[in-house]
């Protein structure tokens, strides 16, 4: 009889959590989503789950009372809530330091005081980038070098997670994910811009030359990893999360989106590029495949992403209700800047 805590659970990653909970993990009884609902939130994200199973609450992981009384009531608490949007930390970082310092701080201070499993979520970009020919990947000890505000603030509530396990002994783990990709994931995103400029009948667009390398992975890869982390990860410890595609650029990426969908490889335009984009990054996950017994489903040998990309754009295809309403105001930001 286990209860579920998730913050961020109507976002891209937190909503196939909570689905992928529902559908195969019967030890958790109850699973109680808080979410702010910001732009990037969705209480549709959570449409057709069971009432009796799932609970949302809109309110913000900042409220110490609030979040005080629902830690208090729940076994685990995962932390997925964030402010996520690289570019958008750029053109207003207030909100990054709020939610993802001020409310990390906040669920921390919680967990201490209730003495609660905690499990924080957080990302490959704490650590910098390498450079194209650089054999290197992250491993859990690599330093930490974040270049955005989104991903120094994200540095930052990782610090704190490292402070509290020291200081305080909370129970708690890490885990350090690349870049996701998969259903709900909002428009603003690389992969699910693509797809939907292409259903609206809107060019496709790349930053710069295209030759930035993320290392991608299916989001039910990634929670997949967060389950076990949870069941089986040794308190204190971090994880880092990534799928072996650290060979595969942007360029790559939309030539491949553009022939799924059945365009000519080329039918995409170059646009202004990232203010200090990241140019690689690739993850080590061989302590999680050794320790836990992770490995990734969504792989095939020859064609990389294919599999779920296939997925992911079909995806997209049946849902156009869902992305529809949002597309006008995100190509408006996006043009502003020249991309
Ligand atoms: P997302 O932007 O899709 O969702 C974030 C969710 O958090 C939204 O539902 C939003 O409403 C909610 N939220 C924002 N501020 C809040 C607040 N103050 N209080 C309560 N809820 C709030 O993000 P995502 O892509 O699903 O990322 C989830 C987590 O995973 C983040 O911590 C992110 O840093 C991390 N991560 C993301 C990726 C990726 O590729 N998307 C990779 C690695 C790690
Ligand atoms: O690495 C993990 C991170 O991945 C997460 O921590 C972030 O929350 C998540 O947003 C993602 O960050 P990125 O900045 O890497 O993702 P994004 O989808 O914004 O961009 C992916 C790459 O594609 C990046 O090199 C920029 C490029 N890009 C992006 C957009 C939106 C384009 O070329 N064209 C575009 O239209």
């Amino acid at each position: 009889m286990t209860s579920l805590l998730v913050t961020g659970g109507a976002g891209f990653i937190g909503a196939n959590f909570v689905r992928q909970t529902v559908e195969q993990h019967p030890e958790y009884t109850h699973i109680t989503v808080l979410d702010k609902l910001t732009y990037a939130g969705n209480a549709d994200n959570l449409k057709g789950l069971p009432d009796s199973k799932v609970t949302l609450v809109q309110g913000d992981i900042c409220d110490a009372e609030l979040v005080d009384t629902l830690v208090k009531d729940h076994d685990v608490t995962v932390h997925f809530a964030a402010e996520s949007h690289n570019d958008n930390s750029l053109n207003d970082p207030s909100p990054f330091i709020h939610t993802n310092l001020i409310g990390t701080y906040t669920l921390l201070e919680a967990v201490r005081k209730h003495n609660k499993r905690f499990h924080h979520i957080s990302t490959d970009e704490v650590f910098g980038d390498l450079e194209l020919d650089d054999p290197n990947r992250f491993t859990e000890t690599t330093a930490y070098k974040p270049s955005s505000p989104y991903s120094a603030t994200k540095a930052g509530s990782d610090h704190l997670v490292h402070a509290w396990i020291r200081s305080f002994g909370i129970q708690a783990t890490m885990s350090n994910c690349s870049n996701n990709y998969g259903p709900y994931q909002h428009i603003e995103k690389f992969i699910p811009r693509q797809i939907t400029n292409i259903l609206a009948g809107l060019t496709p667009k790349l930053y710069g030359t295209g030759e930035q390398v993320r290392d991608w992975i299916h989001v039910d890869d990634h929670n997949d990893a967060v389950h076990l982390i949870l069941s089986k990860g040794k308190i204190g410890e971090t994880y880092i999360i990534g799928a072996d595609n650290d060979h595969v650029n942007n360029k790559q990426v939309i030539e491949l989106i553009c022939e799924l969908m059945g365009l000519d490889k080329n039918a995409y335009e170059h646009v202004a590029d990232r203010p200090g984009h990241d140019m690689r990054y690739a993850m080590d996950s061989t302590k999680l495949r050794t320790e836990l017994g992770w490995a990734p489903k969504y792989t095939d040998v020859d064609s990389g992403m294919r599999k779920g990309l296939e997925q992911t754009i079909a995806w997209y295809r049946d849902n156009e209700d869902w992305w529809r309403p949002a597309k006008n105001n995100v190509e408006a930001t996006y043009a502003k800047q020249g991309q």
